[in-house]
Parts: structure tokens; C-alpha cells; sequence
């Protein structure tokens, strides 16, 4: 397949998807990935809402809009070997020549001086076509589908079992959860991948569907009693099961609560970082709650205020009769907080809990996606990791998880966490097998934000840090600016992703494996620098098992970290 047959007409809709095989349309690989990214972002398969250049997370887009979008694919195609393209929120600003070691493309999105970083003031600037909100992958064009957030989940979730259950996996267990968005999705199959038992509350009957299609949920019901039959069965069977639940979260979670039905451990996933679009209000169907919010908008956000702290409040009720509640990273406390729940920080979040030991070292969610669109590319690279890092037993166990449970959205990818080390290796290892055309064409690497060196997100990432710099957000800029100096083949650094306006500061980084020795040489360095500062801004925040790792031997020069006082 080539470009011409990228794009369809649906309706007077445009239907993209990225190109496939070994043909290009653009003047180097670097510029082909990153065209194919961008349009694999907008693949309906991948994307919540393409037409609107929607990918995930509230309102996270690839391009500010159609023209912008047109523009940057005509750059790419355009764009030299030795030239940056620029995209500022989105839009395409200009190409410079640079050097063929400089990235491809930089990409900034939503950043704003910081005194003016409230949703108010973003959002009509955005209304105005001035900026746009990239969330963390939607931006900077390496989301892969829900796949992307699954390892992450299926890890939080590993790691609850084992530090409050003392157990592997979650058998015998239930969770309460919402949203079955782009990332709340993944919740179901991470559940059932740990053996456990999950009810997933979602509003919109057409997200279940997604899942059930998509074979990220087992079963769905519109009613609770119907949710909780299903749910006892499974529990008492020992089978693993994941129901969705139609209905509104802020109603079902206190109307459990009342009932005194505690389940094991209780989180929520709806987009509730974006008050006004993320979170549908108790009484609202997605139809209903358009219409209200688009007549009267401010009333509109005080009716979601008020549903989000009655959920809230039911979590905290639900960790007082014994469930282990956390914050999965979409803001909630802070919206409930803002609706007058003084004590919403009662719920912890996930990334002190269960995630920081392994930013510690470096580790955090690398992927890799088959630019040729072929799936055995990525079927004969989880063989290779496997035969070469076989004593690694959770990533085996991982990849023969995801290779059994997962359908790929759009082009064929891969998600792992990896540490410090592990991904230099895992990265040459790729290279050398498009080299020896083991693989049939050059492969996409990366990883989210959501990273150990690079962001800064007090409510999510950087919560409760061990020095307390949690707002410190020197270290994604830094992030940046050193992968692009390494030879990634495209940066970015993006505001608010996850969290929402004025709540983080956050970096990414792509880069291609074509197989030559020049991008042999790109991803040692980007690959050892990349997680190589995620362990120097945990080192220097003073966790042992960073200073640690680095006293064991690193490729980089640190001032010492460790014994004496900083
Ligand atoms: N923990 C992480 O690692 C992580 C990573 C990425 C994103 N996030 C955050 O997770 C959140 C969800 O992301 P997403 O991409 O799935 O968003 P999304 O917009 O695709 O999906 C949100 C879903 O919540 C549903 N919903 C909204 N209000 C509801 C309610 N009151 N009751 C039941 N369902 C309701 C919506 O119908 C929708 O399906 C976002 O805030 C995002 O920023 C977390």
C-alpha cells in the first residue's frame, strides 16, 4: 500500500491511515515515521474522535486543525534530511535548515507564561485558534491506541496485589473503576490480565461497545444488580471477568456505598481533568450534557463540580470501610477540591504508591511501532527480547500477555516498561533486526510522558517527590533539550497533559531504527541519556535505589550522589 491510499472519503468525512510497506512518500525515514504517526493518531481505530483531530484524554489533538494538518503532511513531504520542521500547538510554523543529527521536527504545544496557565484564559485561547491542547502522545504523534496505558495499568494494579494483598495478580479481587475511554479502556483487560474481578462504570454506551469490540471487555449490563450478580459469580467461581456498567459514576459509586458493598479497590478513569468536557454530570446522557453545556456553560461546570465531589466522597467513604482507593492520574481530587472537597487528598495517588520504584530506575513505558504495518514485525521482536533477555521473567510474562490479549489500533506496536539499560539494549536489538531485514521495514521507538525524567506533574508523576520538588519543572525541559541534542528523530515538550492546564509540564521524544549504523549510534545515546536523567532527577531527590544504580555503574557523569548530604 502506498500514500494514495491513505486517505478516504466517508460521508464527506476524512478517513486517514497512515500509509503501510516499504514505499515513502517523504525524502528520509525520519520525516515518513513521523507523517505516518501523525496520521496513525487520526486512524479511526486509534483515535476518540478523529474529525475533530481528537486522540485521547479530553480534547489531546494531533493538529490544531484540517488546514494546519494538511500543512504539516505537505512539510513533511517536503522537509529535507537536514532540516527541523517547527510546530507550534499544532501548527506547522517553519522549517529551518539544521543538521542531518538535528530531530526532524520539534514540537511545543500549549505552553503558556505560567501566570496565565489557568483553563479559563487556555481554553478561549484555544477557542481563538491560537494554541491547542496535545495531551502527552495525542501532540507529539506516538499514541498507539489504548495498548499504550494497558502495561501501566496491568503494573499499578500487579503492584497493589503484591504491597496490600501480598499476592501476584488480583485473584479473588474486585475493582470499581469508571471510564472506558482511549486510556480508561485498558482498565478491564488489566484487571482480567491479573486474574481479578472489575466493574467499570461508563456513561457512554458507545465506548462500551469500543471495548467490547475491541476485546478489552468481557460483558456490559445497564444494571447495578445485574453488574453485582455477574460480579459475585465470577468471584465465587475463581474466573476472571470485567463488566461494564452503563450508567453515571457519580450515582452507582454512592448507591454502593449506601448499600454497603466495599469493593476491593476503588479508582476512576473518566477525564474529569477537563471540567468542561471530560466528566458528564449525574442526570446527563453525552447528548444532553452537549446541549446544557453548550447553553449555559457556567451553570453547565457547577453541575459537574457537584457530581464529581459526590463520587468523591464516596471513594473516601469506600477507603474508610476498608478499599484501597487511589487517584489514577486525571485530576480528580483536585476537581473535587475545587467543588469544596476540602478533604479530597485523602485519596493517594497511584505514582507515590505503586510507580515511583520504578521511575527510580529508569524504568517506565517504552513502545515501539512497525512503521511497515506488517504485525509479525512486532510478533518477531517479542520473540527477540524474549530469547535475549529471557531471565527477565515479568517482561517475558508481559509480552506473552500482550501478544495473547491485545489487538493492535492502527499500526501494529508494542508497549514495556523498561529500565535504565535494558531499553539501549532493546532499542539496538530492534535496529539490528531491520538491518538484517529479519523485519520487513524500519520501526518507530519511543515512550509516553508519563516518564521517569520527563515531567513535571505535582498531582500525578512528581507527587509527594522525597525532597519535595514536585513542581520543579526543570527536568522535562531538560529532558528535551538533551534528546534532541542526542539525535532523536522528533521532540516535544508539552503543558497540562493528564492533569490539565497549569498542572504539568511534560516531554516526549520518537525516534526511528532504519537499520543504519548513524541511527545505531542516535539510539545509544538518546536511549541511555533519555532514562539516564530519570534516574539522575530521582538520585537527586534522594531515592536510594537511583543513587544506588548509578553507584553500580552508568554511562553518564553524575556529582556524587548518595553517602554524604547534597
Ligand atoms: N494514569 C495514567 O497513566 C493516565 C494516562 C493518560 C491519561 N490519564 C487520564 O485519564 C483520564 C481518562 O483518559 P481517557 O483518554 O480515557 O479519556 P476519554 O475522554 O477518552 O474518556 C473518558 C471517559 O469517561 C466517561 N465518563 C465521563 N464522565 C463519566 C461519568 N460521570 N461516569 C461514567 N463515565 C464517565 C466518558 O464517557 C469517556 O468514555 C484523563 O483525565 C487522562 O488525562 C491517565
Amino acid at each position: 500500500m502506498g500514500m494514495e491510499h491513505s486517505e478516504t472519503k466517508a460521508e464527506g468525512k476524512r478517513v486517514i491511515h497512515a500509509p503501510r510497506g516499504s514505499q515513502i512518500s517523504c525524502r528520509g525515514w525520519g520525516q515518513e515515521a513521523a507523517m505516518r504517526l501523525l496520521m496513525n493518531n487520526l486512524d479511526p481505530e486509534v483515535a476518540k474522535d478523529p474529525d475533530n483531530l481528537i486522540v485521547y484524554g479530553g480534547r489531546g489533538k494531533a493538529a490544531r486543525n484540517w488546514k494546519c494538518y494538511d500543512e504539516i503532511v505537505n512539510m513533511l513531504q517536503e522537509l529535507y534530511n537536514d532540516e527541523t520542521l517547527l510546530i507550534q500547538s499544532g501548527k506547522p510554523v517553519g522549517a529551518f535548515k539544521t543538521t542531518k543529527y538535528a530531530p526532524r521536527v520539534l514540537i511545543v504545544n500549549a505552553q503558556i507564561v505560567p501566570k496565565w496557565a489557568t483553563d479559563d484564559i487556555f481554553w478561549d485561547l484555544e477557542k481563538r485558534g491560537l494554541t491547542m491542547y496535545g495531551q502527552m502522545t495525542a501532540g507529539s504523534w506516538i499514541y498507539i491506541g489504548t495498548q499504550g496505558i494497558l502495561q501501566g495499568t496491568y503494573e499499578t494494579l500487579a503492584a497493589i496485589g503484591r504491597k496490600e494483598f501480598n499476592q501476584e495478580g488480583l485473584g479473588g479481587k474486585w475493582v470499581l473503576s469508571s471510564g472506558l475511554g482511549e486510556m480508561g479502556g485498558a482498565q478491564p483487560l488489566a484487571i482480567t490480565m491479573n486474574d481479578g474481578v472489575g466493574i467499570i462504570v461508563e456513561v457512554d454506551r458507545s465506548k462500551i461497545d469500543r471495548r467490547i469490540n475491541g476485546k478489552y471487555l468481557d460483558t456490559w449490563t445497564d444494571s447495578l444488580d445485574e453488574a453485582l450478580r455477574l460480579k459475585d459469580e465470577a468471584l465465587k467461581d475463581g474466573k476472571p471477568l470485567s463488566i461494564g456498567l452503563l450508567g453515571n459514576a457519580a450515582t452507582v459509586y454512592p448507591e454502593l456505598q449506601k448499600r454497603g458493598v466495599v469493593p476491593d479497590i476503588v479508582t476512576d478513569q473518566t477525564a474529569a481533568h477537563d471540567i468542561n468536557l471530560g466528566y458528564i454530570p449525574e442526570g446527563y446522557s453525552v447528548e444532553t450534557a452537549e446541549e446544557f453545556r453548550n447553553r449555559d456553560p457556567d451553570s453547565y461546570k457547577k453541575e459537574v463540580y457537584k457530581s464529581i465531589v459526590k463520587e468523591t466522597k464516596a471513594i473516601i467513604s469506600f477507603k474508610g470501610m476498608g478499599s484501597n482507593v487511589f487517584d489514577y492520574g486525571n485530576n480528580l481530587r483536585t476537581r473535587a477540591q475545587e467543588g469544596g472537597l476540602e478533604n479530597a487528598f485523602d485519596i493517594p495517588g497511584y505514582v507515590p504508591g505503586y510507580i515511583r520504584d520504578l521511575f527510580a530506575v529508569g524504568s517506565g513505558p517504552f513502545r515501539w511501532v512497525a512503521l511497515s504495518g506488517d504485525p509479525e514485525d512486532i510478533y518477531k521482536i517479542d520473540e527477540a527480547i524474549i530469547e535475549n533477555f529471557g531471565y527477565d521473567d515479568h517482561l517475558v510474562k508481559w509480552l506473552k500477555l500482550a501478544r495473547e490479549k491485545v489487538k493492535f489500533q492502527g499500526l501494529p506496536a508494542r508497549i514495556c516498561y523498561a529500565g535504565y539499560g535494558l531499553r539501549e539494549k532493546i532499542g539496538l536489538l530492534i535496529n539490528d533486526m531491520v538491518k538484517n531485514r529479519v523485519i520487513s521495514g524500519p520501526v518507530a521507538i519511543g515512550r509516553d510522558h508519563h516518564d521517569t525524567g520527563s515531567v513535571a506533574s505535582p498531582y500525578r508523576e512528581t507527587e509527594g517527590m522525597l525532597d519535595g520538588s514536585d513542581a520543579i519543572a526543570d527536568w522535562p525541559i531538560l529532558n528535551a533539550l538533551l534528546n534532541a541534542s542526542s539525535g532523536a528523530t522528533w521532540v516535544s515538550v508539552h503543558h497540562g497533559g493528564g492533569t490539565g492546564i497549569g498542572n504539568a509540564i511534560h516531554a516526549g521524544f520518537v525516534m526511528v531504527a532504519d537499520g543504519t549504523d548513524e541511527a545505531a549510534e542516535k539510539i545509544s545515546r538518546v536511549l541511555n541519556a533519555d532514562p539516564g536523567l530519570g534516574v539522575i532527577r530521582h538520585a537527586d531527590a534522594g531515592y536510594e535505589s537511583s543513587s544506588s544504580l548509578i553507584r553500580k555503574g552508568v554511562k553518564f557523569k553524575t556529582p556524587y550522589f548518595g553517602e554524604q548530604p547534597k
